[in-house]
């Protein structure tokens, strides 16, 4: 268990993760041993560059990766049971009522062919066995909590119909109307101004203050994370190298990636600065290099980080560093 908080076990304990693609080109690892225990009532940010595996831990952990990807090791054990260890049939229970996932590419998850509310209510009638009258009126007053003006008409009206940014809602509202207990959100407001990006972030804290759901957040908003997470976890190269309560974060990263992240944000008081970015490239999946992934790119980098994978090292204020740094 994470040093992170104490109290009541964690709600999903994932462990050992590893997710790999095999194209013909050669295997490639997006998800490495990732660990990471996600408590209730919490707000997880998952940050990193684009590439690092955020998607594809959120996909493995409800197992939804898709082919030709699979999860070949680890647990995530939601609420007491492995989900990777249960049937499909199970999982999608699982998955319907009490888990949920606001995709980050909205198509993916509404169908072109059904009618908005027919979809945002399909979760209330299937689990709570609503009538469809019932249950297309949760749908409306959802649509509305998510920030969609007349949402009465919204609900006859097909995803093609509707904006990117409305897309996005209304996947969000079907995320959230059985108040799942975890919810999984992948980049949930990148397609929002930020007046609507306020009112959603406000809606998922809420949720989480209101009804103690866990959310794990991917995002690449650094400010997102500043306003709503209470930890941050940070991935490089397929791995979780950090994971820290979100004060000690923004305080300083402890792991160099997470020191050259957070440099690379521009602050008003460095106007006509450059921005400090982290040198190098992010390293593709099929050839890693060996030790500590970012090794290559690392300002501090000594001794065993070539030659070593490090382990996590926890750290006083309750974070953990995989980085030789903290041995
Ligand atoms: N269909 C696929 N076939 C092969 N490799 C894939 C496939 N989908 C994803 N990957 C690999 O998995 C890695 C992790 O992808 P993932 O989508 O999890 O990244 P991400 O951190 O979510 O990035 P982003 O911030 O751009 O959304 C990618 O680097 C890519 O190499
Ligand atoms: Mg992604």
């Amino acid at each position: 268990m994470s040093p992170r908080q104490a109290g009541p076990g964690p709600l999903l304990s994932v462990a050992g993760l590893t997710t790999v693609f095999e194209p013909p080109s050669g295997r490639l690892t997006a998800v490495d041993g990732v660990d990471l225990d996600v408590f209730r009532g919490q707000i997880l940010a998952v940050v990193g560059d684009s590439g690092c595996g955020k998607t594809m831990r959120s996909l493995s952990v409800l197992g939804l990766v898709p082919p030709p990807g699979r999860v070949v090791s680890g647990r995530a054990v939601f609420a007491g049971r492995d989900l990777l260890a249960l049937s499909e049939g199970e999982r999608r229970a699982v998955r319907g009522a009490r888990a949920s996932m606001i995709f980050q590419e909205p198509m993916t998850s509404l169908n072109p062919v059904l009618p908005i509310g027919e979809q945002v209510a399909e979760p209330v009638r299937v689990h709570r066995r609503a009538s469809k009258r019932e249950a297309l009126g949760a749908a409306a007053a959802m649509l509305a909590k998510v920030g969609l003006p007349d949402p009465a008409r919204v609900l006859s009206r097909y995803p093609h119909e509707l904006s990117g940014g409305q897309r996005q809602r209304a996947m969000i509202a079907m995320a959230l109307i059985l108040s799942p207990q975890l919810l999984i959100a992948d980049e949930p407001t990148t397609a929002l101004d930020v007046t609507v990006q306020r009112q959603i972030l406000d809606l998922v804290s809420g949720l989480s203050r209101d009804t103690g759901t866990a959310v794990v957040l991917v995002t690449h908003n650094l400010g997102v994370v500043a306003q709503v997470a209470n930890a941050v976890a940070v991935m490089y190269a397929g791995r979780l190298v950090e994971d820290a309560p979100v004060e000690a974060f923004f305080e300083g990263p402890a792991h160099p990636y997470g020191q050259g992240l957070l440099a690379s944000l521009p602050r008003l008081a460095d106007r006509g600065r450059r921005l400090s970015a982290i040198p190098g490239m992010v390293p593709s999946l099929s050839r890693l290099p060996s030790g500590c992934h970012f090794h290559p790119r690392c300002p501090r980098a000594f001794g065993p980080c070539a030659g070593e994978v490090p382990p996590f090292f926890p750290l006083p204020d309750g974070r953990r560093v995989r980085c030789w740094l903290y041995a």
